[in-house]
């Protein structure tokens, strides 16, 4: 499979890059979200206009790029051959990190939507770092390829 995209690669990389941009500006808003959230009164006008902007951030943003993001880094991997890197198998350990924030974030979101939040707006700011903290590893990983 090695190569198989052939003069598509460049156009395959781009739309991965436009994927995960998409991907990583839903992660950082979607718990800016949460923050206001919790200053808002379960049932109030805020609190029901909150509930719909996140189902929508997470439902047609967030997840839409993250299958994108994955789909054409399945073909890059494939044309690259990128599971022999090391630095590809660190990418992977911090994907997985971000899929399980990404999954904490659905959930959080769920309790929202059932006016059942736990948490307060503290701990969604720190919440918040986490994406960022794992997009920076990921980008460094990639482009330097430190191994
Ligand atoms: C979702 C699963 C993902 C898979 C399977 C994946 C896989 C890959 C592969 C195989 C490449 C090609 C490397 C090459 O051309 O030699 C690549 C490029 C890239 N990926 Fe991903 N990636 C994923 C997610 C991400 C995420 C979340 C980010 C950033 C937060 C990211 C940032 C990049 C960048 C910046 C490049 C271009 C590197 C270059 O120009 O050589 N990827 N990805």
């Amino acid at each position: 499979m090695a190569g198989f995209l052939g003069e598509a690669y460049p156009w395959i990389k781009a739309l991965h890059i436009i994927s995960v941009i998409s991907w990583m500006a839903g992660m950082f808003y979607l718990p800016r979200l949460f923050v206001y959230h919790c200053a808002a009164e379960p049932g109030s006008q805020l609190s029901e206009t909150l509930k719909v902007m996140e189902r929508r951030l997470l439902r047609v943003i967030i997840n839409p790029a993250m299958i994108a993001a994955w789909g054409f880094g399945i073909a890059l991997i494939l044309h690259t051959e990128a599971w022999h890197a090391g630095w590809f198998h660190g990418k992977l350990a911090l994907l997985l990190c971000m899929h399980l924030i990404h999954a904490a974030f659905a959930r959080w979101r769920r309790h929202f939507a059932n006016d059942a939040n736990r948490h307060d707006a503290g701990f969604y700011r720190i919440m918040n770092e986490v994406p960022t903290v794992l997009m920076i590893g990921i980008v460094i990983l990639v482009i330097v390829r430190p191994f």
